[in-house]
């Protein structure tokens, strides 16, 4: 068994088995040459490329995705020695914080993240939300949030520190709005899909139901008139009923201190 870095060959042999990871299929085959390209994509190979697994350093944390192991070979330890390499090169820049996204029913990897020492850290909620155009009132650019005030924002379904920096970054790109209708206001952060094309992916963070719904017709009317295909919601709250807003699936978000 041998873990290395990923080739372009590799490629037919990951997507050979993954085709039918889940009930709905698998991304991998959409992502693998970006992520071939951004570097820090390992495969396990016995013979043949039998395992997967793709990391993103930032400052001071790890994220890890796409953890797929061949359903021929699985139960020996693969993803488990897949998870610890990365651990280590994590180890070895001085970086302490080990994130993943795991789907709360996905009892396999979140035993597997446990056993390795993983805990949940937060959990948080995926919705659809279908462009419409629409009416909203009072939205407004700019900075709100409190550097500390939030741990994450999502990127391209990855969650990234939220720290002062990218708080400025964000908010120099107008990706910051909020509705204040009421004492209790609620922000999003917009940001665009790398890898799947005209989508929304918003990280929300619900205050009151008045300001939320009015961040909803925000977001539906600007998909809209960007004519966005989908709008992908991340969110820590449960949101109020909505037309065409659709609760998918939940994640633990998990975490990992390495000492
Ligand atoms: C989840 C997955 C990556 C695990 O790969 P794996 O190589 O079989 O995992 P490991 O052998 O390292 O498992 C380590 C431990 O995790 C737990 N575990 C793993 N798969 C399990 C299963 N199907 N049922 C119960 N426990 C399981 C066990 O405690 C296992 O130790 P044990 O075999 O000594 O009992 C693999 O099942 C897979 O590719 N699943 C589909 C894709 C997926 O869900 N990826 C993760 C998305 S976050």
């Amino acid at each position: 068994m041998i873990i290395r870095d990923a080739r372009a060959s590799d490629k037919k042999h990951i997507v050979k088995f993954c085709q039918n990871t889940f009930s709905w299929g698998d991304y991998i085959p959409d992502v693998w040459d970006s992520w071939l390209s951004d570097g820090d994509l390992l495969v396990i190979e016995k013979k043949i490329p039998i395992g997967v697994c793709h990391g993103v350093f930032s400052k001071n944390q790890l994220w890890i995705e796409g953890i797929r192991i061949n359903s021929d070979f699985r139960r020996q330890g693969l993803a488990s020695n897949l998870i610890k390499r990365f651990e280590s090169l994590a180890s070895k820049k001085k970086i302490s914080k080990v994130f993943m996204l795991i789907d709360t029913e996905n009892y396999a990897s979140l035993l597997m993240t446990q056993n390795l020492g993983y805990k949940i850290y937060q959990t948080w909620k995926f919705y659809s939300l279908l462009p419409q155009k629409n009416n909203f009132s009072d939205i407004s650019f700019g900075n709100v949030i409190k550097v500390g005030e939030f741990s994450h924002y999502v990127k391209s379904w990855r969650w990234l520190p939220l720290n002062k920096q990218k708080l400025n970054s964000l908010n120099s790109k107008n990706r910051i709005v909020y509705s204040k209708k009421s004492k209790n206001k609620s922000i999003a952060i917009l940001g665009d899909s790398e890898h799947f094309e005209k989508t929304l992916i918003v990280t929300l963070f619900s205050g009151s139901k008045k300001d939320t719904i009015n961040i909803i017709l925000f977001l539906q009317n600007l998909g809209f008139e960007k004519k966005y295909k989908r709008i992908q919601i991340l969110t820590k709250e449960i949101l109020p009923e909505f037309t065409s807003l659709e609760h998918k699936i939940s994640f633990h978000l998990m975490q990992k201190l390495l000492s």
